[in-house]
């Protein structure tokens, strides 16, 4: 007799089939009981990027430090100033790997691999192990069920050695190479294609010299062949990758922070206008890049090898170079977040690498598609604000669950010879992503009344008493999905008559379909330009006549390959804006990937 399974049977006992094997496996590999990794990465970032407002919470006053350094015996040469030594700072004391299998996105089980060759570390029970939520593997988040693998590092901070009273010596890490280092007084631990060198400090070797890093105070790992970590004392170790082979390579970045900080934050720099010069910003609109040297879309004009990432950052440097502006804004959309689903925090470092590494402030505001990767909107503006030269801010409103949206903020440009004179207003608003309400409002979302409440209780507590009335004043804002105000081509003032227009109208523009007053706002804060992204293909400045003063609102135009683009062929562009700060006359133009030397569209806003 033949025994038949019918289609229904199949269909319940292959899924049967699968848990049950999944289950099994995890049983067998059960592994240290005591490791479960993170799957809501946030624990962990918390641990390796404390939030601004967390920062002094574990300080130390000069005086405990004094008297911690003192019982430990420990006199530090004058080059050292107390009142900056970072107790928080961490020491590497070991690295390994953990291997593990997942399931479902949320199970993990995990085996950790403590690699030979260093010394028991003393002081265990102050030792906090790191794990860092990134898979070298690539299965989590694309398979439902699969092999992953994770770097943790174990580090004691400078704080607990002291409280520790720590005689012995320790080993630290010092550097990650491509080969082992000679030296017999080092200890090399290899990982995949790494060495992760260690070498023996007491506990005043250190602390001392704080203008120098012997030590690594950190590591990350980032992925992809093109990967850029511009951030202030970190290093990308990219003469080999840790782990070749997978989805993507991974790399090692190392950061050697001084053990005493007293150099100035490049974070959220000031805005400062010179006299005799016009202010200029390059907005960046839809970059869609992604973890890797990503795919084009719709490239145009079409070549036969066409690498979309490497292909836009040569566009922006060229932009860049030509324009050398004072501020960038990102107006959404610079991370695709389904092509970075690896590793978002990747993407956004590669992103910024461009205006960073030229010392440019950049703002930036959120697409639909920036927090679709592996961190979300409220992680990636955790991220955002910490990193050198950012404008960006969270407002506090602003939620996790994004019901305000993250990232709603204002900048000001003052006058680099008399700074209390503010001669420009930015208005930066996150317009969330689709709407939720599709029955009555379908396609996307919009900046909510709220939001608007914010910039207008902004404007009357704290800007307007800033912004002087007997002189010329610009203000603009930037958020990345087009109000319905950028649908009036028709006058609402003068019957019958177009509202001024130039560049091009393309595509359908995708504003949403509930109109939450936004404009109107904007009239009432003395708002002139407009700026967002979203639509690639429309790029046109648009004069609007419906609020109490007219608006001009432009699109960006869509600057990266990774992005669609069609409707007949459509060449990437960027947008700049060029403010004489002087008389309030706002200049616009846009550049094309092929011919960056030849602006268009130049006009008067
Ligand atoms: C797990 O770790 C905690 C704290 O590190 C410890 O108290 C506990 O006993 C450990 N559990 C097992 C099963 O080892
Ligand atoms: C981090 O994840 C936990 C667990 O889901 C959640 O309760 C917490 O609100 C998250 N924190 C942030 C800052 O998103
Ligand atoms: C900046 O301040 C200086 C000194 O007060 C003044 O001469 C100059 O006109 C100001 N610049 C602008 C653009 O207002």
């Amino acid at each position: 007799m033949r025994v038949r399974f019918s289609k229904r049977y199949l269909r319940t006992l292959v899924p049967l089939v699968i848990v049950v094997t999944v289950v099994i496996l995890a049983l067998r590999h059960r592994g240290t009981p005591n490791v479960s990794l993170p799957r809501i990465p946030n624990t962990t970032y918390a641990a390796q990027r404390p939030d601004p407002a967390d920062i002094g919470s574990d300080s130390w006053s000069k005086e405990e430090v004094g008297s911690l350094l003192a019982s430990n015996k420990i006199s530090l040469d004058s080059s050292v100033d107390l009142q900056f030594l970072d107790l928080n700072r961490l020491v590497i004391t070991g690295v390994g790997l953990k291997k593990c299998y997942h399931a479902a996105g949320r199970f993990e089980r995990c085996s950790t691999k403590v690699p030979k060759g260093l010394p028991e570390v003393p002081f265990a029970d102050r030792t906090l192990e790191y794990v860092i939520p990134k898979d070298l593997r690539g299965s989590v988040g694309f398979h439902w069920y699969g092999n992953s693998e994770y770097v943790y590092f174990d580090a004691l901070t400078l704080g607990a050695l002291l409280e520790a009273q720590a005689t012995q010596e320790i080993y630290a890490l010092v550097d990650v190479a491509s080969a082992p280092f000679p030296e017999s007084s080092l200890v090399s631990v290899k990982l995949h294609n790494l060495y992760f060198v260690f070498q023996k400090f007491t506990l005043a070797e250190l602390l001392a010299d704080s203008r120098q890093a012997h030590t690594v105070s950190k590591i990350n790992v980032l992925f992809g062949s093109d990967c850029k970590d511009p951030r202030d004392f970190w290093h990308l170790i990219k003469t080999d990758a840790l782990l070749d082979g997978y989805r993507f390579p991974s790399y090692i970045s190392c950061e050697k922070k001084p053990v005493a900080m007293r150099a100035a934050s490049t974070v959220n720099p000031a805005l400062l206008a010179q006299d005799g010069r016009n202010f200029k910003i390059v907005q960046l609109a839809d970059l869609h890049m992604g973890v890797g040297e990503n795919k084009c879309l719709d490239e145009f004009p079409a070549t036969d090898d066409c690498h979309a990432d490497p292909k836009t950052f040569k566009f922006i440097d060229s932009v860049l170079d030509i324009e050398k502006p004072d501020m960038v804004v990102f107006t959404g959309d610079q991370i695709m977040g389904d092509r970075s689903i690896q590793d978002s925090e990747s993407t956004l470092l590669k992103v910024l690498d461009p205006v960073i590494k030229r010392q440019i402030p950049w703002a930036m505001v959120w697409g639909n598609h920036d927090d679709e990767g592996s961190l979300s909107r409220w992680e990636l503006s955790q991220l955002a604000t910490t990193l050198p030269y950012s404008l960006f801010k969270m407002s506090p409103y602003d939620t996790a669950d994004n019901t305000f949206g993250v990232g709603n903020y204002v900048q000001q440009v003052r006058n680099a010879t008399d700074p209390n004179d503010v001669l420009m207003t930015f208005y930066f608003l996150d317009s969330h992503k689709y709407s939720k309400t599709g029955k009555l409002y379908p396609g996307y979302d919009w900046i909510k009344e709220p939001q608007w409440d914010y910039m207008r209780h902004l404007y009357q507590t704290e800007l307007a008493a800033s912004i002087p009335t007997n002189k010329p004043h610009v203000s603009m804002a930037f958020f990345h999905i087009p109000l319905p105000e950028y649908l009036d081509f028709d006058s609402k003032k003068h019957p019958g008559q177009q509202n001024p227009l130039v560049g091009t109208y393309k595509e359908g523009v995708t504003a949403p379909k509930y109109n939450s007053g936004g404009l109107k706002t904007l009239g009432e804060l003395g708002v002139e330009v407009t700026a967002c992204g979203h639509d690639h293909c429309n790029d046109y400045c648009l004069q609007d006549d419906s609020a109490s003063n007219p608006v001009w609102l432009c699109f960006g135009g869509g600057g990266g390959e990774g992005g669609y683009a069609g409707y007949g062929g459509t060449e990437r562009r960027i947008r700049t804006f060029e403010i004489n700060p002087q008389n309030g006359n706002i200049y616009t133009w846009k550049r094309l990937n092929g011919s960056p030397d030849q602006p268009f569209d130049q006009q008067q806003l």
